[in-house]
């Protein structure tokens, strides 16, 4: 089952509770969380999440791109994101944050960026519950889809297959009527979208037409006519 995640990166800041209404039917908010270190941007942090989670019925999906991951995730949590997302870049310690985040109620997630390879962290995948592939540099909402990440997309969902993991595979990143379908015929079933939903006039239709998008390719994913692109 296809799951859409608008970004609130591409919302007005000013009105984030009426813009996480004007998605109602999304499966998830995606909160992207920047600290001007692990990425040359600054967004919000756990307060704003807090105040989020207690203004929408969606669950949050935060996805930290700071520094000191182990530090910080916690609060994401007792903030009241449903999955905290982490970059494996930054990590010390990923397994015992992973630990972490799921002894305290909320999905594990681990993020990377496009240079970093997923076979480095085929061991750790059983102590997920969602990987993030993501399909642009983090930092910054708007950009162009990398279509040379959708091997890595592949490649992860083999991994997955391979050790029979039900996990989530995200994709983050220049994902619009364009590219959902190549992300879904290669095997992410989590699709965040910022621009391509708040760009347009009616975000929650945005949202239930990628959503029928990816679902459609899923299926010919599955039926094996994926028109050669496995
Ligand atoms: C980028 C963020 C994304 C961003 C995606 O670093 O992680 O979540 O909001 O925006 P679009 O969908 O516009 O590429
Ligand atoms: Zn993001």
């Amino acid at each position: 089952m296809a799951q859409i995640s608008p970004s609130i990166l591409s919302a007005d800041f000013a009105r984030l509770a009426a813009e996480a209404e004007a998605v109602t039917g999304a499966d998830w908010l995606h909160v992207d969380v920047m600290d001007g270190h692990f990425v040359p941007n600054l967004t919000l942090g756990a307060p704003v999440v807090e105040a989020l989670s207690k203004s929408t019925g969606i669950p949050l999906d935060c996805h930290l791109m700071i520094e000191e991951p182990d530090r910080w995730a916690p609060q994401y949590v007792e903030a009241g994101a449903r999955s905290v997302t982490f970059h494996a870049e930054a990590a010390a310690a990923p397994v015992r944050l992973a630990r972490e985040i799921r002894a305290l109620g909320a999905r594990a997630s681990m993020a990377l960026k496009p240079a970093t390879p997923v076979e480095l962290y085929e061991d750790l995948l059983p102590e997920l519950d969602m990987l993030l592939v993501m399909t642009v540099e983090p930092g910054f909402g708007g950009q162009s889809f990398l279509d040379i990440m959708l091997p890595k997309i592949r490649r992860a969902r083999q991994l997955m297959d391979k050790h029979g993991l039900e996990m989530w595979l995200q994709v983050d990143g220049g994902v619009s009527a364009d590219t959902v379908e190549q992300c879904a015929e290669a095997g992410a079933d989590v699709f965040v979208a910022g621009s391509s939903v708040y760009g347009t006039d009616d975000p929650a239709a945005a949202v239930r037409g990628l959503r029928q998008q990816a679902e459609e390719a899923a299926a010919r994913r599955s039926a094996g006519t994926g028109g050669g692109t496995r």
